[in-house]
């Protein structure tokens, strides 16, 4: 069965507006969009987000306690079909922004692991996920490792499968990426695939 209006949830994490991953993802957004699904945009940079604060309130219910701006990306995070993550790399990490999205999904991780709430799709399709990283490096070729493996796991928390990820090394200043046509249609197109995707209803 497929999803009456397959929602995407797209989530900048980059500090820097207009910046490589920003303009990676808007790409992907774009592509999504023309392939017919309904995509939503979260900046972290303009939400007021407190870090996780670890005192398991979210035991109650599987819902962060903390009331702020996480509160709305909760709700969009547990209805969405897709989901489309972009960070930079920072020191060889997520920019804080995401770390900060990501330790308060915590509570996603206590919903689902703890209370047994799985937040996989009544239609039975597992929900996709890309990430899109940028960094300033053309090397090592594990320069993205640890970004990859806490998106990894992040993705994991929240029943979503990481569908692709599409990385880009020696893009440093901001709007470099946009020398890098290819890059731009890569993203493009890998918006409109997970759109035919969760249109199919293949699971
Ligand atoms: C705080 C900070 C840490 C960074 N750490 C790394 C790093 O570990 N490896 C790397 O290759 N680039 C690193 N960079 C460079 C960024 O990843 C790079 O400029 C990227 O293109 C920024 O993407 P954005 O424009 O979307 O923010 C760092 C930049 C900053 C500001």
């Amino acid at each position: 069965m497929i999803p009456p209006n397959p929602k995407v949830l797209a989530i900048y994490g980059s500090p820097r507006g207009g910046g490589n991953t920003d303009l990676l993802l808007a790409q992907a957004v774009t592509g999504a969009r023309k392939g017919g699904v309904d995509v939503e945009e979260v900046f972290l940079r303009e939400l007021n987000m407190a870090p996780c604060a670890e005192d398991y309130g979210c035991l109650k219910n599987g819902r962060c306690v903390i009331d702020d701006d996480f509160q709305e990306v909760y709700d969009r995070l547990s209805s969405c079909q897709g989901l489309m993550l972009s960070s930079p790399v920072f020191f060889c990490a997520v920019s804080a922004h995401t770390k900060i999205l990501m330790d308060r999904c915590q509570s996603f991780w206590v919903r689902k692991n703890l209370l047994g709430h799985s937040l996989q799709d009544k239609s039975g399709q597992v929900r996709k996920g890309l990430f899109i990283s940028a960094a300033a490096r053309q090397s090592p070729r594990n320069n993205f490792d640890g970004t990859l493996a806490s998106v990894r796991h992040f993705f994991a928390a929240l029943d979503v499968e990481l569908w692709k990820s599409l990385l880009y090394a020696g893009v440093d200043r901001c709007g470099d990426i946009l020398q890098r046509r290819e890059a731009l249609e890569e993203c493009r197109e890998a918006g409109a695939e997970l759109a035919r995707l969760l249109l199919s209803g293949l699971p």
